[in-house]
């Protein structure tokens, strides 16, 4: 069984696709993981990020594994475990700079793909998982909340992370990530072809048992 979960940064669908992924005994595939490991490298190499050679050298050589756990994801880059340092803002700017490279999301696509293949059931997590990863998916879902309601939700989990920001900061990362990851080649999915959620006002155990009802539902047919 494959489930996608779609939708912007702080709508939610990290905790909501651990949760599901939990409640079903399935795997959690973390995607944007793998974009926030390339923006790590690039940025360790000093990669020009509109050097558009140097990303896509550093995609295909890179060694990225991943282990997504209950709470958190662990993220390997060549035996290295990056899994704090991707959080960081600058990471945060720069994988949205290297997500709209084609190269990049031809290597993590095909990636993805082949870990979809070797799970068999996953719930996988990303901007375009239904769209583009797995077309056929047996239940598409994308969340969405207000961007102040995701910047207050981006916020909470920063300071959690003992990350010094203020609340202003975020929101303004968050308008400008929306700006690029609105892109071309990481297309949310249009009404009627997914279980649209606004995840404003409802709690995260909420969206989890709307999910899974969705989820039956689709079983069953
Ligand atoms: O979901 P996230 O915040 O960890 O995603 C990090 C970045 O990667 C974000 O800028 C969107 C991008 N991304 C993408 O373009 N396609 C995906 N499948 C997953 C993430």
């Amino acid at each position: 069984m494959i489930i996608t979960l779609d939708g912007p940064a702080g709508s939610g669908k990290s905790t909501v696709a651990r949760k599901v992924a939990a409640r079903l005994q399935i795997a959690y595939l973390d995607t944007g993981a793998m974009y926030r490991a390339v923006a790590w490298k690039c940025l360790q190499e000093s990669v020009d990020l509109a050097d558009h050679d140097g990303i896509i050298e550093i995609v295909r050589e890179s060694r990225i594994s991943l282990d997504c756990g209950p709470t958190h994801t662990r993220v390997m880059m060549d035996g290295q475990d990056i899994s704090e340092a991707i959080r960081s803002m600058e990471t945060n700017q720069a994988t949205s700079f290297i997500a709209r490279e084609p190269a990049v999301r031809r290597v993590l696509v095909e990636q993805q793909r082949r870990l979809g293949a070797e799970l068999g059931s996953l719930v996988s997590e990303g901007r375009d998982q239904g769209s583009v990863v797995f077309p056929h998916a047996d239940a598409k879902f994308v969340l969405d909340a207000d961007i102040e309601k995701r910047a207050e939700r981006r916020f909470h989990e920063m300071c959690a992370d003992g990350i010094d920001l203020t609340f202003e900061q975020v929101l303004e990362n968050l308008r400008l990530r929306d700006g690029n990851d609105q892109c071309q080649w990481a297309p949310l999915l249009e009404p009627g072809q997914a279980i649209i959620i606004d995840t404003s006002k409802l709690r995260i155990d909420e969206v989890v048992e709307i999910l899974l009802e969705h989820v039956k539902t689709a079983c069953n047919h």
